[in-house]
C-alpha cells in the first residue's frame, strides 16, 4: 500500500477543490494558511501560495515528498494556482514563523481553535473560511471582528457558496449556547436554526485580540 497523500485521503473525505475554486471565483485570495491541514491540499488547485501546519507526521512526510504534491495537483483546478506549497511542521498554538497580517485567507477546518490561536496572520480586509466541528465557527460568529460573507454548501460532492440572506445563518437553537467561554472549553460548535458545512467571514481591519 502507498504512503498517505491526498489522493488517498480525498478517498475517504471527498475532494473540496470546488470549495476552493468558489472561494477564489468569489475574493480571489492569492495567499492562504491552512492550520491543521493533515493532506488536504485541496487549496492548491485554486489559490497561488498555500502554507500548511501540521504537526502529523503522515503529513510532513508527504509534503516533504514534492514531487509527489505536484503529481497529485497536476491537471488539477488552475493551471499554475499552486505556484507555492509550503508546509510546517508545527504546533499552530505556539507562534508560527510567519510575517503577521500577511495571508488572504485562513482555513480552519476540523482542527481546532485556529481562529484564535492564527488570527494574527490573517491581513486586514482577509477571509476566515470556518466551520463549526471544533466551535471555530461559533466563536467567529460572536467576534465583532469578523463579518460573515457566506455560508459554504456541500450537496452531491460539490460545494457552493450561500451569500443571500446571511441573517438566516449562525442563529443558535439555544440562545444561552452562544457564549465564547462555553464554546471554547466544549471544543465543539453550537447547533444553529439552519446549518451549513462551513461559513466565510470578512476580517474588519483592526486586529484587536
Ligand atoms: C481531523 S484532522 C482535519 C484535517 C483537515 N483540516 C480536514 O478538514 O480534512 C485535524 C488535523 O489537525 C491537526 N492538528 C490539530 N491540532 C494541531 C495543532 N495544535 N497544531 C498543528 N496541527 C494540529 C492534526 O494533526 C490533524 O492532522
Amino acid at each position: 500500500m502507498g504512503a498517505a497523500s491526498w489522493a488517498s485521503y480525498r478517498a475517504s473525505i471527498g475532494d473540496r477543490s470546488s470549495l476552493f475554486g468558489a472561494v477564489r471565483d468569489a475574493w480571489h485570495p492569492t495567499s492562504a494558511l491552512y492550520p491543521g491541514s493533515y493532506l488536504d491540499l485541496s487549496p492548491s488547485t485554486a489559490i497561488p501560495a498555500v502554507t500548511y501546519v501540521d504537526t502529523d507526521r503522515r503529513a510532513a512526510r508527504y509534503f516533504a515528498d514534492t514531487a509527489l504534491v505536484e503529481a497529485e495537483l497536476r491537471g488539477r483546478g488552475d493551471a499554475g494556482a499552486a505556484a507555492e506549497v509550503v508546509f510546517l511542521a508545527l504546533d499552530y498554538t505556539a507562534p508560527l514563523p510567519l510575517a503577521e497580517a500577511h495571508f488572504d485567507m485562513l482555513v480552519s477546518l476540523y482542527a481546532g481553535p485556529v481562529w484564535e490561536h492564527c488570527r494574527q496572520y490573517l491581513a486586514p480586509g482577509g477571509r476566515l473560511l470556518a466551520n463549526a466541528s471544533h466551535g471555530d465557527a461559533s466563536l467567529a460568529a460572536l467576534d465583532p471582528s469578523l463579518r460573515l460573507v457566506a455560508a459554504v454548501h456541500h450537496r452531491d460532492g460539490r460545494y457552493h457558496l450561500d451569500t443571500a440572506d446571511l441573517d438566516r445563518y449562525l442563529v443558535p437553537k439555544k440562545r444561552a449556547d452562544a457564549v465564547a467561554e462555553r464554546i471554547r472549553r466544549a471544543g465543539r460548535g453550537i447547533a444553529y436554526t439552519k446549518s451549513a458545512f462551513a461559513y466565510v467571514f470578512e476580517a474588519s481591519g483592526s486586529h484587536a485580540t
